[in-house]
């Protein structure tokens, strides 16, 4: 006898940063592949989590999180960003950006329902739209030279097709979900290309849910401007954020959502069945962090630009093509530049033969083909750490793997 898994579940296996990091471990080789940094966040925000478990913060918090969470995370989107919520019904504390994000598709998607996607998308989404019933349409980025288009200060850039994006809107659309700056890209939306999203959802009148966990780590005087923040999108918008990669804890795993009180009421009523409640003291001092360590924040957006600029760098000496990331931990680089047509197998012959691990960005694609030719770098590693990886990068020769 056989027990199959739901036949929605079944194209999906474990993700690709688990099978990247554990072929780092089994090789001993620089993991540049899955996004977490290799240095702890601020020393005040470490203290207080230790302060609050040792003085008794132990037990289930309520479910949408602690008051002094809550009040912390909008007053830092009201200080930040000009944007007024009320911490009683407009937010929830989740398990994650991870745990928001899909308890926001399963509240907000009936079977059946489409969801409009940017590609290449971050991983969860499309496990989330499948655990709903719904289905995806996807949207590209395309790596583009118009700079202006790219909204990119270096010359290239991703940017998608204002038709590309008409054409996914069906009258079974029910959402879009928008991650900037973007993950695997490094690319952040400009207020153009914002505003026409706003448009669209507008004349359509879709929800949109936006992926913001990037939020804080811009470069080259780029803003981020929250998709909620448009005219006509506040009431319609679940805007998704969270602490591990502002505060470079990523294994403590406190996210939260804002929106208008019905919206995160649902995203609340589906949350309450996934985890209900998790991390108590870690959310008291993420409470902490979000009120008193931001200028620890600004600093970690410059050396994170200095490390990109590092990596950056080392990769262009050694002949290699990258594309500009204005955001996030990670940058594009094209396969070919080391004679190969298929990031896949470059990543499996680095991982194995040049010290290096790296993720294929097919693996962000509906259709492989779409991303085959590009490999995605993280840079959220310490300067030594890139150095002796851009080194390892510089002498790989694909001769070497086959
Ligand atoms: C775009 C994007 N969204 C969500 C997450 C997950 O966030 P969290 O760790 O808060 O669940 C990540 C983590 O890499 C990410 O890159």
């Amino acid at each position: 006898m056989t027990f199959g898994v739901r036949t929605a579940l079944r194209g999906i296996g474990t993700t690709i940063f688990s099978e990247m990091t554990a072929l780092a471990q089994r090789t001993g080789a620089v993991n540049l592949g899955q996004g977490f940094p290799d240095t702890d966040g601020p020393a005040g925000m470490l203290a207080a989590a230790q302060q609050a478990i040792a003085g008794g913060l132990n037990q289930y918090p309520p479910v949408d999180g602690l008051p002094v969470l809550k009040e912390a995370i909008v007053q830092a989107r009201q200080n930040r960003y000009g944007m007024a919520y009320d911490p009683a019904t407009e937010v929830v504390m989740t398990a994650g950006a991870t745990e928001a994000i899909a308890a926001a598709l399963l509240a907000l998607c009936e079977p059946g329902d489409e969801v409009v996607l940017f590609e290449p998308y971050y991983d969860s989404y499309l496990a989330n739209v499948a655990m709903a019933g719904a289905t995806h349409r996807a949207v590209p980025l395309r790596p583009t030279d118009d700079a202006a288009v790219a909204g990119s200060r270096a010359g290239a850039g991703f940017a998608f097709d204002p038709d590309d994006l008409r054409r996914a809107v069906s009258p079974r659309t029910r959402l879009i979900v928008l991650n900037s700056p973007h993950n695997p890209t490094g690319k952040v939306f400009t207020r153009a290309e914002l505003e026409l999203i706003a448009q669209v959802c507008v004349e359509r009148d879709l929800i949109a849910v936006t992926d913001e966990v990037y939020e804080y780590l811009t470069y080259d005087g780029l803003e981020h401007v929250p998709l909620a923040s448009l005219p006509g999108m506040r009431e319609r918008t679940v805007t998704i954020s969270s602490a591990g990669k502002t505060f470079s804890c990523t294994g403590w795993k406190i996210g939260w959502a804002l929106g208008p009180a019905e919206l995160v009421g649902a995203v609340r009523k589906a949350k309450q069945f996934m985890t209900f409640a998790s991390g108590t003291p870690f959310q008291a001092a993420v409470a902490h962090a979000l009120t008193h360590e931001l200028d620890w924040v600004a600093e970690l957006a410059k050396s994170l630009q200095e490390r990109r600029d590092l990596l950056q760098a080392g990769l262009t000496a050694a002949g290699v093509r990258t594309y500009p990331a204005h955001g996030t931990y990670f940058l594009q680089a094209d396969a070919a530049s080391w004679g190969y047509a298929d990031g896949g197998e470059l990543c499996r012959d680095l991982a194995e033969h040049g010290g290096v691990v790296a993720i294929p960005t097919q693996v962000f694609y509906d259709d492989p083909a779409n991303g085959r030719g590009l490999v995605r770098f993280a840079f959220c590693k310490r300067p030594e750490v890139l150095a002796d990886a851009v080194s390892r990068l510089s002498t790989f020769r694909p001769s070497e793997g086959k």
